[in-house]
Parts: C-alpha cells; sequence; structure tokens
C-alpha cells in the first residue's frame, strides 16, 4: 500500500494476477515507410555484406518487386545471386534447393522478399546452409550450433509476421505437417515493411493473409504465454487492424491503409516471437497438411468458433480488445468478438463452413487428433484436448 498526500491509502498500479517476471529481447531493427526498399542497399552495407543471396518467388519476381531489390544492393556495390524458387507452404527440399544455391554464392548475408513462405525458406536454407542436416533437425528451438548469417527481410504480404519472428514454419516432404524451427539467431537482423509492396498483392490473399494477422492478434493476446509486453504488441496490432481491414479490400492503393496492415501484421508477428498462439491455429494446421486449404482461410474459419469456446475464460480480455480499437463493449465480448470476425470474414468473400472446402465429414475424428497434437494447442487459454477440436470441427462443418 501508499499513501497518497491527502491521507487516503491507494494501491500501485498492478500487473495481472499470475504475472510476476518475463525476459524477452527484441532483436529486429524495423524500417516503416513508403519506397523505404530503395534503403535495401545502405542497410546491407551497414551490416558489412558484400556478397548477398536474394530469396523470392516469381510471383514478386513478376512484380518487379525482386528486381527493384536486386537493384538496391547492386546499387551500394553488393553482388547479388537470385534464388526465385520458393513454392508456397516450403517444403524441406525446395529448403534445400534454396540452401544449394547458398552453397554455390557463399554469402555473407541473406535478403528474402516475398510472403510467409519466401522469408521462412530464406530462413530454413539459411539454418542448412550454416550447420548442414535437414530441417527437421532444428525442430522445436535453439539447436543451431552455429550462428546463422545475418539477414534482412522484407514482407510483401500483410500476415505472417514471419520478419518479426525467429522461427521458420517447413512442411515435412511427405506428410506436409508445418515444422517449426527456431533459434535465437533466425531472427532478422532488419525487416523492411514498405507498404508499396503490398499494393500488388491480389484481393484473396489480401484478405485471407489480413484474418490470419488479426488471429494472431487475439491468440496471442489471450494465449497462456502472454506477458505484459507481448499484450503492448498485440493490442496494438488489433487496433491497427480492426480500423483498416475492413476498408483495404475496397481501397487496395491506399497507402495508409496498406500501412496500417503491414504494421500491424508486424506488430501481430512480434507479439507471437514474445508468447505464442492458440486453438485457432491448432485447428488450421491440420486441414492445411491434409486438405492444403491455404493456412490464412482455415485461420479465418476456425477462429470465431475458438473465440467463443475461449469466452467461458477470457470474455474479459477480448473485451479490451474490443475496447481498445474503439467498439462499445456489450455484455457478452467473446461473442461480440465473434460476430465481428465472421463479418470481416463475410465481407472478404471466405469460405464459412469446413464442408465447402473438400472435407469430408469423416475425416473429423482424425483432424481432432492431429489438432490436439499441435504445439501451439497447449498455449489455448482453456485447455483444448482432442474432443473439445472435434466439438470445434462439427461446429464449423
Ligand atoms: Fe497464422
Amino acid at each position: 500500500m501508499t499513501v497518497r498526500p491527502g491521507g487516503q491509502e491507494v494501491s500501485p498500479p498492478s500487473l495481472e494476477p499470475g504475472v510476476t517476471a518475463f525476459d524477452t529481447r527484441l532483436r529486429t531493427r524495423v524500417l516503416f515507410g513508403p519506397g523505404r526498399v530503395a534503403e535495401l542497399g545502405e542497410v546491407c552495407r551497414e551490416l558489412s555484406g558484400r556478397r548477398v543471396v536474394l530469396v523470392t518467388d516469381r510471383t514478386i519476381r513478376q512484380h518487379g518487386h525482386a528486381d527493384r531489390a536486386a537493384a538496391a544492393l547492386r546499387a551500394a556495390g553488393l553482388s547479388v545471386t537470385v534464388f526465385e524458387d520458393v513454392e508456397e507452404n516450403p517444403t524441406e527440399s525446395n529448403v534445400a534447393r534454396c540452401a544449394e544455391v547458398f552453397q554455390r554464392a557463399q554469402p555473407d548475408l541473406v535478403v528474402a522478399i516475398g510472403g510467409g513462405s519466401v522469408l521462412d525458406c530464406a530462413k530454413g536454407a539459411n539454418f542448412i546452409h550454416t550447420n548442414g542436416g535437414r530441417m527437421a533437425d532444428y525442430r522445436g528451438y535453439g539447436k543451431a550450433r552455429t550462428p546463422l548469417l545475418p539477414m534482412v527481410l522484407v514482407p510483401t504480404t500483410a500476415g505472417t509476421g514471419s520478419e518479426a519472428q525467429s522461427y521458420a514454419l517447413i512442411s515435412h516432404d511427405e506428410t506436409h505437417e508445418k515444422m517449426a524451427c527456431g533459434d535465437p539467431s533466425a531472427a532478422a537482423r532488419v525487416a523492411v515493411l514498405d507498404p508499396e509492396l503490398t499494393c500488388t498483392c491480389p484481393a484473396t490473399v489480401t484478405a485471407a493473409a489480413g484474418l490470419d494477422a488479426i488471429a494472431h492478434a487475439v491468440e496471442s493476446y489471450v494465449c497462456t504465454r502472454a506477458n505484459p509486453l507481448s499484450r503492448l504488441y498485440a493490442a496494438g496490432a488489433f487496433r491497427l487492424m480492426a480500423s483498416a481491414f475492413p476498408r483495404v479490400l475496397d481501397e487496395p492503393h491506399d497507402l495508409a491503409l496498406r500501412g496500417a496492415m503491414l504494421l500491424g501484421a508486424n506488430w501481430a508477428g512480434t507479439a507471437i516471437e514474445h508468447a505464442m498462439l492458440g486453438a485457432a491455429h491448432a485447428g488450421a494446421n491440420p486441414l492445411t497438411a491434409q486438405f492444403g486449404t491455404v493456412h490464412g482461410i482455415a485461420v479465418a474459419l476456425m477462429m470465431p468458433h475458438v473465440v467463443r469456446y475461449n469466452g467461458s475464460v477470457v470474455a474479459d480480455r477480448y473485451g479490451e480488445l474490443l475496447s481498445i480499437a474503439g467498439f462499445d463493449v456489450g455484455r457478452d465480448p467473446a461473442e461480440q468478438l465473434a460476430n465481428l470476425l465472421e463479418s470481416w470474414r463475410e465481407a472478404a468473400g471466405l469460405p464459412t463452413r469446413l464442408r465447402t472446402l473438400g472435407v469430408p465429414r469423416a475425416s473429423l475424428p482424425q483432424l481432432a487428433r492431429e489438432a490436439a497434437a499441435q504445439w501451439t494447442a497447449q498455449f489455448n487459454p482453456r485447455p483444448a484436448d482432442e474432443a473439445a477440436f472435434r466439438a470445434l470441427y462439427t461446429e464449423a462443418y
């Protein structure tokens, strides 16, 4: 207790119950603003880079973004080798092909420009190039014996927030299960957030990636690993994207809206890096692995059901998010947030039912088994076992 000058006793502001301490480090410099990709050469020279491998995919190259990045690097006197064959949800063998290019070019710096798949493939190839072996060897966290080469990551979608995370998500060659491979040195030295690059993003990608990023903010805000710093980022991310998402689909060339989404996705990614995710991602991953459902579509489909499921435990937290984003909070914040997420999904024209995704009803028990075994499931604020996932999938069907 402290006592005010007037004599009245007041309690000092306190952190939420259960939080006693945390240890966290922001590792990545963030450059934000339209046109900043032009500074890529300078940024890399500051990191003492001379030979760069530039990782990208063919679509990003066709849009001219990769050539713009390469030109900026060459103008600063760096030599550039391009790998442009990243596939969506990169597999171990895709990563191995990228690492072969690293082996030939012997870079001292890695630059990646593209969506989450591109950034993850670059991180994965960096693991293999610096430490050998195969991706499965690095599953988990902190298994690299030699630090990875420094990386500069340039996202072209507002989605995964991979540029803020020290994990690469790489798919197993046969099962397509996503392996999370992390290491402190897999965090980018610099993230360049240039909203101009996201203006070429097709509407369906903007929608799916945007709702994925919003789900990152919501899930990380309430997960059992959340702490005051991760919540600061998650809440800021939700506020930015709640305002921008409903409008960016109609105004895809509005740089302020694109910027809000890109920064929101980055902050949500930062929140995950310092906390975790929950049952919506645990439920979405098996859909992607088994049926090839686009990650953001799967997450957007599961998310409202998970919010309702979690309502009995973290309704007040959902109310905080709604309030921070400027909504009047009603009596049932979980239902209100679930409805809001559904309205955004509908406005974006994304699928609303599992049955429309070619998922047979008979596969739900197997999907539930896999969902319950996902790493992220154990950080959901309300415990979610196989039976819980069966119920969630049934509701979503
Ligand atoms: Fe996600």
